[in-house]
């Protein structure tokens, strides 16, 4: 056979195995059946040799003219696969996913939010305050006089003289009233910070939300109705709720409310100080003195005001045993809440 006509027999095989190929591997064996150092081709190169001088030229030009065609037919057939191996071939989608990891609603929030919900059904609306405010907002207006101890430094962050990080959210009352007119219905959550030392029961910032009613003829009654509905409503029927009289310059009367929790296991003697109860909230009735710096007239408006441990809350929910575990940022707490 000449050159010419292996030439073309082997253009016909290799056509006709490349028709046949689908797969990349299988291109490449073909490639090497013909292209390779040990293929068809380099077969033909080394007949080459025997051929009379005459021929030589000729045959050798038929040989180049097949190797550039093998050449090119196989690179194209091969391009369009690496393509499809480079974005699809390579993918195994039977593999299970990378999971993802989700989130999870920080207690503090979850409890604030529950909180929230429970209170604006009742007709409360939101109010924010600063975090950074003045002496004036946090305590002046409030009733609380320069030499109380609630201002000395180791109890409140000054930030510089006359200008504090508030240490409850009961400065909200003050802008609350100041903005609006009576009636007023409104909560306010919030963060506050606190000097103290840090224990099981307490830290240095924590949450409250305060609550402020202001219209005619509001009661101590009705303020008692309220915390034990709202008792009820976030703890369960069976909650046991206690008022203890207390003090707060900006409130008379005054009163401490307390959930009990128990006293089953040596850190509920902590937690309670050996009582069983934990104190949540303090409430009381607006302070005519408040009324007084707010320029509300307190012949004609009464009002009761409440502030609220969001902490104290979640723990007595959750049977959380120390205050700290809310903001370490351990997920393996965190991860129990959604
Ligand atoms: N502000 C008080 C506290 O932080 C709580 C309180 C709010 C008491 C409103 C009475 C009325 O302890």
């Amino acid at each position: 056979m000449s050159i010419k006509d292996q030439t073309k027999k082997i253009k016909k095989d290799f056509l006709e195995r490349l028709d046949n190929c689908s797969s990349y591997d299988g291109s490449q064996i073909i490639k090497n059946d013909y292209l390779g150092r040990k293929g068809k081709l380099s077969e033909l190169y080394s007949k080459l040799q025997s051929l009379p001088r005459s021929e030589k030229a000729y045959a050798g030009k038929q040989i180049n003219d097949i190797k550039i065609f093998l050449s090119q037919k196989i690179e194209s057939f091969t391009s369009s696969f690496t393509e499809k191996k480079s974005d699809l071939d390579k993918k195994d989608f039977t593999l299970p996913g990378d999971p993802h990891p989700l989130g999870s609603i920080h207690p503090i929030t979850l409890v604030s939010e529950q909180i929230k919900d429970i209170f604006s059904k009742l007709g409360f609306s939101l109010a924010y305050g600063p975090e950074v405010d003045t002496e004036f907002f946090n305590f002046d207006a409030l009733n609380i006089k320069d030499d109380h101890p609630a201002r000395d430094m180791q109890d409140t962050f000054y930030i510089e003289p006359g200008v504090v990080l508030r240490t409850h959210t009961s400065n909200t009352q003050i802008h609350t009233m100041l903005k609006k007119d009576p009636p007023i219905k409104i909560i306010a959550p919030g963060r506050v910070y606190r000097n103290e030392d840090i224990s099981v029961r307490s830290y240095c910032l924590f949450h409250q939300i305060e609550g402020l009613y202001i219209d005619k003829n509001v009661t101590f009654g009705d303020l008692k109705g309220l915390l034990n509905y709202f008792a009820k409503e976030f703890f369960g029927e069976n909650v046991k709720t206690r008022f203890r009289p207390s003090f707060f310059p900006f409130t008379e009367p005054s009163a401490e409310m307390d959930i009990y929790w128990g006293l089953e296991t040596e850190s509920d003697y902590r937690i309670t100080k050996g009582t069983g109860w934990l104190e949540i909230l303090g409430c009381g009735m607006v302070d005519p003195e408040v009324f007084k710096s707010v320029k509300i007239d307190s012949e004609k408006w009464t009002g009761y005001a409440f502030g609220m441990g969001i902490e104290r809350m979640a723990m007595l929910k959750y049977g959380i045993h120390d205050i700290r575990l809310f903001y370490e940022g351990d997920i393996r707490v965190l991860r129990q809440f959604r």
